[in-house]
Parts: structure tokens; sequence; C-alpha cells
């Protein structure tokens, strides 16, 4: 949401292929991203999960965006029927969920992507239905929001426990707030984490967080579900005294602020850690580094004995 030359220029990086091909394959770049990403496997992941568990909640995401085939999509949604079967079988369904991106899905392929993105989205809300475990579908650039509401919609028809995600950055979303503080909707509120343009979003800190206070006051004041997706400990604060007597949950990044994830866990809120996992992790980790380029000098260290 700060939009300085810094950030751009790393949202810029999150989608060039050259860099993103260079920095998965580098196995020194592993460890700074290790902070981040719980591992390439769904093997690697699970244990994180374990752990995490004992005291929070977990969101699992398949890390992966803008599939460019059929074959991607469907490889996925398979990655997902899997992850939710080991949830179900490692007895982790009740306090682990999944989040999927639409892109990953095969919204953007040509000739009826936003169809198969919302036929792949219902087999994963199938299998979670089926172990007792809920989707939170991710939101993704602006060009994509209109879209990923209306499978959202579609989804809710049969399993309404999906849930949706809005991003306080757009100057669009008090009025989705509005529209989506129904009885039972399951709202994951953020900031935002892509590079938008002034026509579609606030793009500095105060408007952005202004917005996030008056989205939160909405959410809060409905009969839905909030999801306080950030670790900003003014709005975190907001969201306890708003919060105070009613269901909701917190929600942060794995690696980030886990000392205070633990803490507000400890004072008995409901926080709910999202942990990715997976081979495709560059355009996730470039969007953390944006939010925080503390970690750029170490990371760009990592590269500079490439060849
Ligand atoms: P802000 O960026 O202002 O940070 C507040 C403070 O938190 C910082 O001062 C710092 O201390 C700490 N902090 C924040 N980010 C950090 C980082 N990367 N490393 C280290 N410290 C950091 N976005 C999106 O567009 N679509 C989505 O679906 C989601 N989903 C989502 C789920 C969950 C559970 C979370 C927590 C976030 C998302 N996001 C997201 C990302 C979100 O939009 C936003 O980019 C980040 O959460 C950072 O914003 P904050 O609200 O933390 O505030």
């Amino acid at each position: 949401m700060l939009t300085t030359p810094l950030r751009a220029a790393l949202l810029g990086a999150a989608r060039s292929e050259r860099l993103r091909a260079a920095a998965e394959h580098s196995r020194l770049a592993r460890p700074v991203v290790r902070r981040f990403v719980a591992g390439e496997t769904l093997d690697e992941a699970l244990p994180i999960a374990h752990a995490l568990a004992t005291d929070r909640y977990v969101s699992l995401d398949h890390l992966g965006e803008n599939v460019a085939d059929r074959a991607g999509a469907d490889q996925t949604t398979t990655a997902y029927l899997t992850l939710l079967h080991r949830l179900g079988a490692e007895g982790l369904a009740r306090r682990v969920e999944v989040s999927v991106k639409l892109s990953a899905l095969g919204q953007s392929l040509p000739g009826g992507g936003p169809a198969i993105s919302t036929d792949n989205a219902a087999k994963i809300c199938a299998a979670a239905a089926e172990v007792g475990t809920t989707v939170t579908v991710d939101m993704e650039d602006h060009s994509t929001t209109d879209r990923t509401l209306e499978t959202v919609r579609t989804l809710r028809a049969d399993w309404p426990e999906t849930g949706a995600v809005l991003q306080a950055y757009l100057r669009r979303t008090e009025a989705d707030c509005r529209a989506l503080a129904g009885t039972g909707s399951r709202v994951r509120l953020c900031k935002g984490a892509y590079d938008e343009p002034a026509s579609v979003a606030f793009r500095d800190r105060a408007a952005v967080d202004a917005s996030y206070r008056r989205c939160l006051r909405i959410l809060m004041t409905g009969a839905g579900y909030p999801m306080v997706a950030t670790h900003d400990p003014e709005l975190i604060a907001l969201a306890l005294e708003l919060g105070a007597g009613r269901e909701f949950e917190l929600q942060m990044l794995h690696g980030v602020r886990p000392a205070a994830q633990r803490e507000l866990a400890e004072a008995g809120h409901r926080m709910r850690v999202y942990l990715p996992y997976g081979a495709a992790w560059y355009p996730y980790f470039m969007r953390r580094l944006g939010e925080r380029p503390a970690n750029l000098a170490f990371f760009l260290r990592s590269f500079s004995t490439l060849r």
C-alpha cells in the first residue's frame, strides 16, 4: 500500500518470468525464503501446520498463480485435493483450512477461464466439506475482482462457508463490504498486496489505513464472520475493540510477527496463520519484500554468487 519507487520495482520484478526462473532455482535464496514459505512440498509444510495448530489456526496455500494452460490448472486442483485428503487423514481439518488463488485454477485462460476456475474451485470446496474444513478464495489484482466475487457467489450456493477476500486499498471495497456483510459470510479483510493505479486504489498509507478502519466497522457491525488479516498493531487493537463480544478471527502471514501471533492466541483470540508452500514461491515472496524491503539486501546477496 505504501507506494514507493522501491515497492513498485519489487512488484514489477514479481511479474518477471526470467527473475522467477532464476530465483526459484537458486538454492542460495532458500534460507531467506523459508521465513515466509513452509517448504517446497506438502511433506515439508504439514509438520509446520501441525506445530502452528497447537495454539493457532492455519490457512494452507499451495503456491502458484497465473497458470499458462489447462494442464497447469488441473495440476493445481489435484495438489489441493491431495492436500485436503492429508488434512483429513492427519486430523488437521478442524484447525486448518485452505486458501486458493483462482488464477492458479485457470481463471485467466483464454476460452472460458472463469468457468474453468470456478469448476476447479468447486471440486476443492467439495473435498474440503468432505473432510470438514473450509476454503477461502484469495483476491488478486483489481482486474480480477468482479470475476472472483462472482465465483465466490457461485460457490456459496453449495458451500455457504466459502470465504471471500476484500482489499481495503481498492476504492470499491467499502461497498463490497456492505454487500458481503450478510449472515454467515466469511470475509477476510486485508490492505492489498498488488501495485494498483490511483484510478482504482488509494496509494498512500494513511488513506489505505482509513479505508481499512471504515471497512472493518462495516464488517464488525454486520452479521458475517470478519477475518481481520493484518499485522498492523493499531488495526488489530481496533479489531479487538470493535469485535468484543462477537465472533471474528485475526489472521497473519507465516513468518511475520510470530511473537505477536502467539501472544494474541495465548490471550484467547482466534488467530489464523496463512501458510504457503510449493516450488512456485517467487511472486508471493516478492510481494512480501515489497511490504518490507528490510530483507532485500540479504536476498540480493544470495543472488550475487549466481552465474
Ligand atoms: P502494513 O504493510 O502496514 O504492515 C504493518 C506492520 O506489519 C509493518 O510495519 C511490519 O511491522 C509488519 N509487516 C507487514 N508485512 C510484513 C512483511 N512482509 N515482513 C515483515 N513485517 C511485515 N493481499 C491480497 O492482495 N490478497 C489476498 O488474498 C491476501 N491475503 C492475505 C491473507 C493474510 C492472512 C494476510 C495477513 C495478508 C494477506 N494479504 C493479501 C496481504 C495484505 O494485503 C498485505 O499486503 C499484508 O498483510 C501487509 O499489510 P499489513 O496489513 O500487515 O500492513
